[in-house]
């Protein structure tokens, strides 16, 4: 088993490229089955959650393979319409195939979706759009069972604006006779780079990026090449760990728009940030101090995913910090394993609070999700002694190489076995 180990107490300096987003990359490796056609996906990250995707498409009969930092996908022979429940159960974004495969084959068959235990995670929405677009779902013995071969246009309204059932209700649109407008759409920057990926594929998709999504469905579609925006929840991890440890460091490669609140609670810390295009320059010295209430909510609020890193960012605060939990019920299960460090922190249902101490102290934890993996990193660059996070696979399904990243810019830290 690997885990990754830290002596805090090093500054970080220099610069780095972040990867491909995550959160693009994989309802777009959804998306390639609408075409049946050749697609190249520039700057794919090497991620366990895409190696996942991968397999997927290959059990759907579609040709996969890498090219340096290129995946290709070749969807031509594409002759399954099902997708087997364990590949299901390794992430959320696998559902994201559904809208895909029934509006290319006017069926699918599949199980509920895994993913992070973030609380309650149900798809609801997502059957619901697809229910409005016409198909029928009979959900009987863990199993949803989709047939939609006369898939039609129309209104689909959102009670919440759900990331992934905006994005399964966009590819199962694109298989819909006539028009589908989708009202109370998430607005995340990752719908729009799937918006973009869309459109070079021939589709007729508008709104991507406010709240009323239209699709003209049932044009031809054909293969394309598309480039993926910078992952700014990666962005936001290493800008949280050169805060709390402090330095100089310059991302390249994403759009600071994208973390804009990210970048407002860090300069209010005490940070200074220079951004400007596709850079993030980050200097401080480590010293922060509490800030306004953190609530997250969907975008353009506060990222729920940058949550875990900034509140690990200012365990050593000068003051108090309070934040709200507002998209998953049950966020914040980093705290306890935070706190076998030294953290002080006071839970309240949705509510945390972060009380500033001295000090930290190194100490063996372990990762639960994504980003509880990525906040105990950030925890350790800056405590006394050795750090030691355990169950990184939870890490390595969304950083491409955390800790390789974080020891280019001059962290003690390294992958060991145990
Ligand atoms: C996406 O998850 C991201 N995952 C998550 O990132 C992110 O935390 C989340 O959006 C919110 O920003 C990917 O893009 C792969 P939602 P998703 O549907 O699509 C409720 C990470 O760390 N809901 O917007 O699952 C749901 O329970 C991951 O990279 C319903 O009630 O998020 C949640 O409380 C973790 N019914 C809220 O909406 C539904 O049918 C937001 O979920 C769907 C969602």
């Amino acid at each position: 088993m690997r885990a990754i180990t830290v002596e805090g107490g090093r500054r970080l300096r220099g610069e780095l490229t972040v990867q491909g987003a995550k959160n693009s990359v994989l309802p777009i490796l959804a998306a390639c089955v609408l075409c049946g056609g050749v697609c190249r996906i520039r700057r794919c990250p090497r991620l366990d959650d895409v190696e996942t995707c991968g397999a997927i498409l290959r059990h759907l009969g579609c040709r996969v393979c890498r090219q340096g930092e290129d995946l290709l996908v070749d969807s031509s022979g594409m002759d399954r319409w099902d997708i087997p429940d364990d590949l299901m159960r390794r992430m959320r974004s696998s559902v994201i195939f559904l809208g895909a495969i029934l509006a290319r084959c006017g069926r699918a068959e599949l199980s509920y979706p895994g993913g992070c235990e973030l609380g309650p995670r149900p798809i609801d929405l997502h059957l619901l759009a697809l229910r409005r677009l016409g198909a029928e779902i009979d959900e009987s013995g863990g199993t949803l069972r989709c047939r939609g071969e006369g898939l039609r246009g129309t209104e689909i309204v959102l009670s919440l604006p759900s990331v992934g059932a905006t994005e399964n209700a966009m590819l199962a649109a694109c298989g819909a006779r006539g028009t589908t407008v989708i009202c109370n759409a998430a607005r995340e920057p990752e719908i729009v780079d799937l918006q973009r990926f869309l459109q070079k594929m021939g589709a007729e998709v508008r709104g991507a990026g406010t709240s009323t999504i239209t699709v003209e469905g049932g044009r031809r579609l054909r293969g394309c090449c598309h480039r993926c925006i910078g992952d700014r929840i990666v962005a936001a991890t290493y800008l949280c760990a050169a805060a709390a440890a402090g330095g100089d460091v310059c991302l390249k490669g994403v759009d600071y728009r994208h973390l804009s609140t990210v970048i407002a609670a860090l300069q209010q810390a005490g940070c200074r940030i220079v951004s400007r295009d596709r850079m993030i320059r980050l200097t401080g010295d480590g010293a922060l101090r509490g800030i306004c209430p953190v609530r997250t909510a969907p975008y353009p609020g506060f990222p729920t995913d940058a949550q875990a890193v900034l509140m690990a960012a200012l365990l050593r605060s000068e003051g108090t910090t309070m934040f709200v939990e507002n998209v998953f019920q049950s966020r914040y299960r980093h705290v306890s394993e935070l706190a076998r460090m030294g953290a002080d922190i006071r839970l309240e249902g949705r509510v945390a609070v972060v009380c500033g101490v001295p000090r930290l102290r190194g100490a063996a934890v372990r990762a639960t999700d994504l980003r509880c993996g990525a906040a105990l990193v950030v925890a350790g660059l800056q405590a006394e002694g050795t750090t030691r996070v355990e169950e990184i696979r939870h890490i390595k399904r969304g950083y491409g190489d955390l800790a390789g990243d974080l020891a280019r810019l001059g962290a003690e830290i390294r992958e060991t076995e145990i």
